[in-house]
């Protein structure tokens, strides 16, 4: 069997889960879910970034101790992973024995082999962003003053630091991107990596005297800098230090990730582990940011939106759909009710609910709730069934270079071909004249039913799932596999009671 590895970014728990969070994890539940549906073995992990200076920054201004605080905010972004029903096979926290455990064996490997040196940091530190930064990357904003291209006020740190020889790995990194086209999807952020590590890579600071919230390094004072202990958790999931069936995940890994944290995935982690002799992953996907109304989303403005209040109003697969339709992968997006409203209403309420709640009623209401024949080629709109067939191929392809906007926008022009068949073929007017041309219509659509049930459920499970239970087709008939003929419903196959689907909501 055929295995694919998938994350999310593991989330600091200085705050609430919002849109980002959320859209990381929708993004890789689908993958996840297209995957198995092509039968792969899949591993998808989550969870929850706990260390570093920001987590016990937050916990100090709570009053509370950063274990008890980072229990407590861990939880949101557990109970999140049900909210949104991820279908994830881990959920990793970084304060975990198990991952102490391989993080502390990552840094003596690198030790051993002669990666890591100890000498004096002096330089500019986000907080927010746990990130050294050099000044040519920073704006002046006063005497001594800088700011990262956020708005985030950097500070000055001096001490005593271990430092991970990166700047040996440029080399190495370029001719692995050369090697690797495809190692960072979208390719135009892919060329920002390449030129960020040709303009020179310094060696990175990578433990802290200052503060003590975060993985001891063996026999020192110092601990982990908080992006190494992350960067590790990937492997954690799969089992590592122990050698075990679970790490052959690791040939397929697919990180998924926000273009903010690209360096840290493209450039810090593939040269750490090729320092310890360790295959690197397969491939990095960096999506773009969600703006609220054009503006950014963020505490301060109070714009924040909020995936639980979205999925109570609204629903889980409206929310899903509107976050996976609406942008390309990699491009920025803008949240506004509007346009929210607008895709909704437009695509899953009236293209495609009522179509098929018209369908089944009328089903139900003169057929006793029985497809009335068996669909053949010879059956005028039979290309409407094998053109949906035959789309897989096609979506296969997209999927493969992670183009899931595009994924959906083939689906529902299927299902505009579906609506003109539904149009042109007018069985509830046939019906009246000549029954058995509308039952050859309406086993046509409800076979392209049958079909987009199955396409959509990687992007909308919940309404798949309704779909394909409303069609009576049983949990094995619904992988990839099953897209021909030979599963065709046929004639007298009962359906359950016609359900409503989606509702439509009023600006
Ligand atoms: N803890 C690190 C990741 C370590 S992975 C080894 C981290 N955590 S985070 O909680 O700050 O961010 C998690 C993800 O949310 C990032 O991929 C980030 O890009 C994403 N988003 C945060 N705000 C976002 C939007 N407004 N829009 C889309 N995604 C954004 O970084």
């Amino acid at each position: 069997m055929k295995k694919i590895y998938i994350t999310t970014p593991i989330f600091y728990v200085n705050d609430l889960p919002h849109i980002g969070h959320a859209y990381t994890s929708i993004i890789c539940d689908t993958i996840a879910r297209f995957y198995r549906l092509k039968k792969y073995d899949v591993q998808f992990t989550t969870g929850t970034d706990e260390h570093g200076l920001k987590v016990e920054k937050a916990a100090k201004s709570k009053n509370k101790n950063p274990k008890e605080f980072v229990d407590e905010v861990s939880e949101n972004f557990n109970k999140l992973t049900h909210t949104l029903k991820l279908s994830n096979t881990d959920f990793i926290r970084t304060t975990e024995s198990r991952h102490i455990k391989a993080a502390t064996t990552f840094w003596d490997l690198l030790e051993e082999k002669g990666q890591i040196y100890k000498d004096k940091y002096s330089g500019w530190y986000s907080i927010k962003d746990e990130s050294f930064y050099q000044e040519k990357e920073l704006q002046k904003i006063g005497e001594n003053k800088f700011q990262t291209s956020d708005g985030d006020i950097v500070d000055w740190v001096e001490e005593e630091s271990y430092f991970f020889k990166l700047s040996n790995w440029q080399d190495k990194l370029l001719k692995f991107y050369e090697e690797n086209p495809d190692f960072v999807t979208p390719f135009s952020r892919y060329n920002e990596v390449k030129s960020f590590v040709k303009t020179g890579l310094k060696d990175l600071s990578i433990s802290r005297t200052s503060f003590s919230w975060g993985i001891k390094v063996r026999g020192s004072n110092h601990i982990m800098y908080v992006w190494i202990d992350a960067l590790v958790n990937y492997l954690t999931s799969l089992g590592y230090p122990k050698i075990n069936q679970n790490l052959l995940f690791w040939q397929n890994s697919h990180h998924v990730i926000g273009k903010d944290i690209l360096k840290f995935h493209a450039v810090y982690w593939p040269a750490l582990l090729m320092a310890i002799d360790f295959k690197t992953p397969k491939k990095i996907i960096a999506h773009g940011w969600w703006t609220n109304n054009g503006k950014k989303i963020s505490k301060s403005l109070g714009n924040v939106i909020d995936p639980n209040e979205m999925i109570e109003k609204f629903g889980l697969d409206q929310f899903k759909y509107f976050l996976l339709r609406e942008v390309p992968l990699g491009n920025d997006g803008d949240f506004s009710e509007s346009s929210f409203l607008n895709r909704i209403n437009s695509d899953l309420s009236n293209n495609l609910g009522n179509l098929i709640q018209r369908v089944m009623k009328f089903l139900s209401k003169n057929f006793e709730q029985k497809l009335p024949h068996t669909p053949k080629s010879s059956d005028y709109g039979f290309e409407l069934i094998e053109k949906g067939y035959l789309i897989l191929e096609e979506l296969e392809k997209k999927f493969e270079k992670f183009n899931l906007s595009k994924c959906l926008e083939d689906i529902f022009f299927y299902i505009d071909d579906m609506n003109r068949f539904m149009d042109k073929s007018e069985p509830w007017k046939t019906f009246r004249e000549n029954p058995e041309k509308a039952a050859k219509s309406l086993s046509i659509l409800v076979e392209s039913f049958r079909i987009i049930g199955i396409y959509l459920q990687p992007f909308i499970p919940d309404f798949s799932d309704k779909l394909l239970t409303l069609l009576n087709v049983d949990l094995k008939n619904r992988d990839f596999d099953c897209l021909k003929y030979e599963n065709v419903l046929k004639r007298e196959h009962v359906f359950n009671e016609p359900i409503a689907l989606f509702p439509r909501y009023e600006k």
